[in-house]
């Protein structure tokens, strides 16, 4: 950490945030950033548009659970760079009370959304944080100024969950937090996924490659469902995110991988 308060930033290993910026047309990003995420996108084209599509699936479950829930507390984990259209922007747009505590662990990230988008907004907060340390990000001040634990809260992993290795136990690390949550709460995901190994290989070997192990892995459609298991599934359950309460502005994506993901509740 430098003086100032601001965060060293690696720009020679390419970056989740910011390969993610990059995509939906952000100006946080690095070369280096931008040459993994063309290489992707060539390997598999349609790759950016899925990433678009994961933004619109955000979109439409954040506006879901504010206007059709009563959701008014959310805890975005891994939530990148955005400041379009964030989760803050889309759930304060009908309900000005709603609270949103973003945790991520990538210092551009908090270096943009201090400085740029969540300083004006007393109810949002950024925690820097590794999603794996999950007493961590409960017991923040943050985390406790915002969220009343005593009522349902919305847990958000978009696009996130195949960042952490099987050895890190996502099922788990998801499970402990979703088990602090009062009765109500719901759980969204979406996570890449691909239905042919030879996909779930390549692209997990070269992410993960390129980005000096900050990668966990492409998975199957079940092993996604288990992040599931034991809440009361939203219909159309575990889906393609691009079926989940669709409204016709999705682009056309990569068949061969994809956000797969969908949202439950935490039963009484
Ligand atoms: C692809 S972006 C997703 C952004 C946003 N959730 C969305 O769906 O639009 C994934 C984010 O997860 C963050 N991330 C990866 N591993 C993490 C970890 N272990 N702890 C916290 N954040 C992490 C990255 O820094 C990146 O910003």
């Amino acid at each position: 950490m430098q003086s100032d308060g601001y965060v060293d930033i690696d720009t020679k290993t390419p970056s989740g945030a910011r390969g993610y910026d990059y995509i939906l047309g952000g100006t946080d990003n690095y070369a280096i950033d931008r040459i993994m995420v063309d290489q992707v996108e060539a390997m598999l084209p349609g790759t950016k548009a899925g990433t678009r599509n994961n933004r619109r699936f955000l979109e439409r479950v954040v506006r879901y659970l504010v206007q059709d829930c009563g959701i008014r507390q959310f805890i975005d984990i891994g939530s990148g760079l955005p400041t379009q259209q964030n989760v803050h922007h889309i759930a304060q747009a009908v309900a000005p009370d709603a609270r949103i505590v973003y945790v991520d662990y990538d210092p551009v990230v908090i270096r943009h959304q201090k400085v740029a988008a969540l300083a004006e907004n007393a109810n949002t907060a950024f925690i820097l944080a590794d999603a794996r340390e999950v007493d961590a990000i409960l017991d923040h001040a943050d985390t406790r100024r915002l969220i009343d634990f005593g009522q349902p809260a919305a847990l958000l992993y978009l696009a996130f969950l195949h960042f952490i290795p099987d050895e890190d136990d996502p099922w788990g690390m998801v499970r402990r937090l979703i088990d602090r949550l009062a009765p109500g709460s719901y759980l969204v995901i979406s996570h890449a996924t691909s239905d042919e190994a030879e996909v779930r290989q390549a692209v997990t070997g070269f992410i993960g490659e390129n980005s000096k192990g900050n990668f966990g892995r492409v998975r199957t459609r079940p092993e996604v469902a288990r992040f599931f298991e034991g809440l009361e599934l939203v219909e159309p359950g575990v889906v393609k995110i691009t079926d989940w309460h669709p409204d016709g502005r999705d682009e056309e994506e990569s068949p061969r991988w994809f956000g797969f993901g969908g949202v439950a509740r935490k039963p009484a």
